[in-house]
């Protein structure tokens, strides 16, 4: 008796342990995953949050340029994203005289927003179920090809159907595997301006040192607000538009947080990858990523040599190595964490049960699903590698990257009527103006040298193309090698642009008997020929046999809530605001405070200015209603399962009011893309108190803040 009770306590626990993964379908949350966030605090219903009956919380969530969220906070359309990103917002508006990425920026009027070209914001009408219409004529023995064809059509009728005009955004995305369909219908604003950002000592303080890392102190947050034609409709930029009146606007908490607290946040998470097997989980960490950090490892160095020596060249290369190195930094993480949980063989013993289980039921297809997973990817993984040295070593030289870029406009240029060229140059002028703008030749050509030596070194037998005949030796790069890149009309834009302009009087030939145009070529045939049939025959496998394992997980697990894995769509995730425990005798509290940041400080480190205002507000103890108990709150961490694209999620409370943004994971925990644990992995949000002290109390900003609704 005692220990049957003993094993239902251990039963629930674990189901209370397990609960706190997953990322939900606003759709789908009636039923199991509502009552459960009830259970746990929520005080709101599904349909606040999801409804297309009414303005719900769902109508203020959008997805912010390419790859982020934001919330919108005013009925004015004001809406609030992460520092990282409108990174590139800002650094766009940036020159060495107004170098707002330093200084910050504030806009004091409406008047004064600042219009960013080519950004925009999508407001998610409605999801829908569509796997019953994308599957109907798909048969159980299509192969991949037929499958995906059948079902492409399906969904360009449902983009003909539903995509009603230039501003309507139609994307039908595979869920669990391609075992069910979801059609996300969105409203695309592209007038979209910046409206305030702090300086860089607020909004990326702690730098990529403190990236990735709990305790943090960065007050990530930037602000912008759409704007409307005159009907509140989308509509290209002009200077009449006006600002959007949204359906939804979040409502703020001044409430505070305490530990244990409920949290929601809502976003568009990028990527997961939990229902892979552990064969999957080895080729990431033992090949992919080793490779990944190496080469970027070797492009950051070199960076960083220019960027600390000269400050023009600390703004140029900004935005670019921050995003080399997040990744870097990213992959560092996720292989530390899996192998500190022991990952793989935990996964192992997982798949030996599920084995047992199909040959015990006598599932032979279920059975054969892992051998084959084995197989493939004892194929599949030294293609991977290549993969990467191409994409993360020869493609990081900015100039056959550009090359890559350039080559494609280059053929649109070829194929346009006589009529279109003269506009068609236009644009290729411009996209070729703006590399040049943040390109430094002497920067690239020493990545590009160690690039080719991390290729030669790393890259044997048939993997090589014909280039690398000529380089022999590890210790140094034979002359041609060199000329490859000096020699290359690329290195001066003035030639290029020259070269473009006259372009009509001779052919195209002076770019392609360019030697670095020809080395992009002849690594680009190679890759094409040599490699991406051979992936895309080891990928149709993998689709076909990963939706077979996926249901057949489901299947094995029977009481599991499986939830499907991101794929930037907009999810749901809930938990609690927690502490952890990184190792053995530490334990990190779930907050931050303005005190951390004093005590970061070290005017000797970018990373880590503060500017003395702040100071001076600092120690004034000026927070205003913001503070809480004489203590100026800054970060805060908790159990809400995210991911990348979940920059810029509003974090919610019990009662769906504003809490926070979240921008981060913890070191510890960034290996939650592909194994979740919840004693280790952390989201981490900027305190809302923190952005409405600095828009308050540092810029200054007050027309915003009266805006905004508050909830006391
Ligand atoms: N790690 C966060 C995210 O994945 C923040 C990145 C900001 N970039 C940086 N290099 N500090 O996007
Ligand atoms: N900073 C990430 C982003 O840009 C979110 C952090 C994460 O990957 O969880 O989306």
């Amino acid at each position: 008796m005692k220990r049957i009770f003993f094993l239902i306590i251990v039963f629930f626990a674990s189901i209370v342990l397990k609960a706190d993964d997953g990322m939900w379908i606003p759709l789908l949350l009636k039923g199991y995953t509502i009552a459960d966030m009830q259970k746990k605090g929520f005080k709101l219903t599904a349909e606040d949050i999801y409804s297309i009956n009414h303005a719900s919380l769902k109508d203020a969530v959008v997805i912010f340029g390419r790859g982020c969220t934001g919330g919108i906070i005013s009925n004015k359309g004001l809406l609030l994203t992460n520092h990282h990103c409108g990174y590139s917002a800002i650094h766009s508006q940036s020159t060495m005289e107004h170098n707002y990425l330093e200084e910050g920026f504030w806009a004091m009027s409406m008047q004064e927003e600042l219009p960013i070209e080519g950004l925009s914001v999508r407001f998610l009408d409605f999801i829908e179920d569509v796997t019953g219409k994308v599957l109907a004529d798909v048969k159980p023995d299509d192969n991949e090809l037929v499958r995906k064809a059948k079902i492409q059509k399906v969904i360009e009728q449902l983009r003909d159907q539903y995509g009603k005009n230039d501003f309507t955004e139609v994307t039908v995305k595979p869920f669990y595997y391609g075992n069910q369909y979801f059609m996300y219908v969105y409203k695309v604003y592209r007038d979209i301006r910046l409206v305030g950002a702090p300086p860089s000592s607020i909004g990326k303080f702690g730098g990529d040192t403190d990236n990735w890392m709990w305790p943090r102190h960065t007050g990530d947050f930037s602000i912008f607000r759409v704007y409307t034609d005159r009907n509140n409709q989308p509509a290209d930029y002009s200077k009449d538009n006006v600002p959007l009146q949204p359906k939804k606007s979040l409502r703020i908490s001044l409430q505070g947080i305490k530990e244990g607290d409920f949290t929601m946040v809502m976003g568009f998470p990028g990527r997961t990858k939990e229902n892979i097997p552990s064969v999957a989980v080895k080729s990431i960490t033992q090949i992919q990523n080793p490779a990944g950090i190496m080469l970027r490892n070797l492009k950051l160095t070199e960076m960083r040599n220019y960027m600390d020596a000269n400050p023009a060249m600390k703004l140029k290369y900004a935005a670019k190595y921050a995003s080399v190195a997040n990744y870097w930094k990213k992959w560092i993480g996720e292989n530390k964490g899996l192998y500190t949980v022991g990952a793989i063989a935990q996964k192992q013993a997982y798949e030996k049960s599920f084995s047992d289980w199909a040959t015990s039921e006598k599932r032979k297809n279920y059975k054969d699903i892992l051998p084959a997973y084995e197989q493939i990817y004892g194929n599949l993984n030294p293609l991977l590698k290549v993969t990467t040295y191409l994409n993360e070593g020869l493609l990081a030289v900015e100039l056959i990257k550009f090359i890559n870029r350039f080559a494609q406009e280059l053929n649109n240029f070829q194929n346009a009527s006589k009529e279109e060229q003269e506009s068609f140059k236009e644009t290729f002028l411009t996209m070729v103006r703006k590399f040049y703008k943040n390109f430094d030749y002497e920067l690239d050509f020493n990545i590009y040298k160690k690039m080719i030596k991390a290729y030669h070194n790393n890259i044997k037998g048939s993997a090589r193309f014909s280039f690398f005949g000529s380089v022999k030796t590890d210790a140094s790069l034979p002359k041609e090698a060199i000329e490859t890149y000096s020699k290359s009309l690329f290195a001066d834009s003035l030639k290029v642009i020259q070269a473009l302009k006259e372009m009509n009087t001779h052919s195209p030939e002076i770019f392609e008997k360019d030697p670095l145009f020809e080395f992009y070529t002849q690594m680009q045939s190679y890759y094409r020929q040599e490699i991406r049939p051979k992936i895309k025959k080891y990928n149709a496998k993998l689709d076909s046999l990963s939706r077979i394992y996926m249901a057949a997980q489901m299947e094995f697990e029977k009481t599991k809530h499986f939830y499907p894995d991101a794929n930037f769509t907009m999810r749901v995730a809930y938990g609690n605001v927690k502490g952890f425990e990184p190792r053995d005798g530490v334990i990190y509290k779930y907050n931050t405070r303005l005190k951390g940041v004093i005590e970061k400080e070290d005017s000797t480190v970018y990373d880590y200015q503060v500017s003395d205002k702040l100071k001076e507000i600092y120690l004034k103890k000026d927070f205003g209603r913001y503070g809480d108990n004489g203590k100026m709150p800054v970060c805060f961490i908790a159990t809400n399962h995210t991911t990348g694209g979940n920059s810029g999620s509003p974090v919610f409370n019990a009662n769906g009011n504003l809490i926070g943004l979240n921008f981060d994971r913890n070191w510890e925990g960034t290996m939650s893309d592909i194994y979740y644990d919840m004693s280790l992995c952390r989201n981490i949000a900027l305190d809302i108190r923190y952005f409405l002290f600095i828009v308050d109390k540092f810029a200054g900003d007050k027309r915003l803040i009266e805006e905004m609704q508050f909830v006391e």
